[in-house]
């Protein structure tokens, strides 16, 4: 039998999270308008969503609780986007916590920078049809959580497809045939070199309507200038901020073409592509 443990208390999770992180006390539930005196409340919620087996076997895996299903994530140590990162758990909580206000039924949902799935497995778990997208190296075992936990569970069986940021873009992904109503993405700013690629994808699968949510660990000034990059190019809005992970949750929509700072965009993503030849 395998007991469960909250992760808080499982070693393997230390390297996740920030000292500050493990401080917290359980409560109140509610995400959006929060005082910051909450925050640590709900960031011991949302952990709380974690637990590692205690007993050893020969498959590794890391369990969470989310939308009534037990989710077992196998996670691997040679590439970022192999564990779970805390933002992942921010929004999966605000997705589950949300679904009278962002009802995921039906709608197309993308995600970028999926890791090892577990958002884009809650995302499916809530009724979407869901496109889990990452680096090719790590489609694997993307694909192996996401079978594992959405066979016979959800409404519609998500995709799992390669998207380099930045890269062949218009062959993989045409602007005519996207058509998401969501666009997830957690954890995706960090110290690599691909944040104008990233801004671009972004960019590029968003139409008028499209919905961005987007979870921001902070960490280096140089990687959060890019909160001011993308305000350029779609209207930002902070839905939650968890200051003791360093984290917010964002909710963010294409500009109007004709709102003030556009045409700069538009000026700087011509220069990115013909810089780089990304597309
Ligand atoms: C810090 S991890 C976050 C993973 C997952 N979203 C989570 O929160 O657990 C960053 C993710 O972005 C992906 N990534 C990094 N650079 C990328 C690129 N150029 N194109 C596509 N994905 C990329 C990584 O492979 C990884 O899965």
């Amino acid at each position: 039998m395998i007991k469960k443990t909250s992760i808080y208390s499982h070693p393997l999770v230390h390297h996740l999270m920030d000292p500050e992180a493990q401080k917290g006390i359980p409560g109140v539930l509610y995400l959006e308008n929060r005082e910051n005196d909450d925050d640590k409340k709900v960031v011991a919620e949302i952990m709380a969503r974690c637990f590692a087996p205690t007993l050893i076997t020969t498959t590794s895996w890391e369990g969470f609780h989310f939308v009534g299903h037990e989710i077992r994530i196998t996670e691997a140590v040679d590439c970022y986007g192999a564990v779970v990162w805390p933002s992942a758990l921010v929004l999966c909580y605000f997705l589950e916590m949300n679904v009278k206000q962002y009802n995921m039924v039906d709608k197309n949902v993308i995600e970028i920078g999926a890791g090892t799935g577990l958002v884009s497995i809650v995302a499916s778990l809530l009724g979407a049809h869901v496109t889990a997208t990452d680096l090719p190296e790590l489609l694997g075992n993307l694909q192996y959580n996401i079978s594992r936990n959405t066979k016979m569970k959800c409404k519609h069986l998500p995709q799992v497809k390669e998207l380099s940021w930045g890269v062949a873009l218009d062959k993989n992904f045409p602007r005519s045939s996207n058509n998401f109503d969501y666009i997830l993405a957690a954890d995706v700013v960090y110290a690599h070199p691909f944040l104008e690629e990233l801004l671009i994808t972004f960019d590029h699968l968003c139409k008028e309507t499209t919905i961005i949510f987007w979870v921001m660990k902070f960490r280096l000034e140089k990687e959060n200038k890019f909160v001011d990059r993308f305000k350029e190019l779609f209207d930002l809005e902070e839905i939650s901020s968890f200051p003791s992970l360093n984290i917010k949750l964002y909710k963010a929509m294409k500009k109007n073409p004709r709102s003030a700072g556009y045409p700069q965009s538009r000026a700087w993503k011509a220069k990115a592509i013909s810089s780089r030849l990304l597309l």
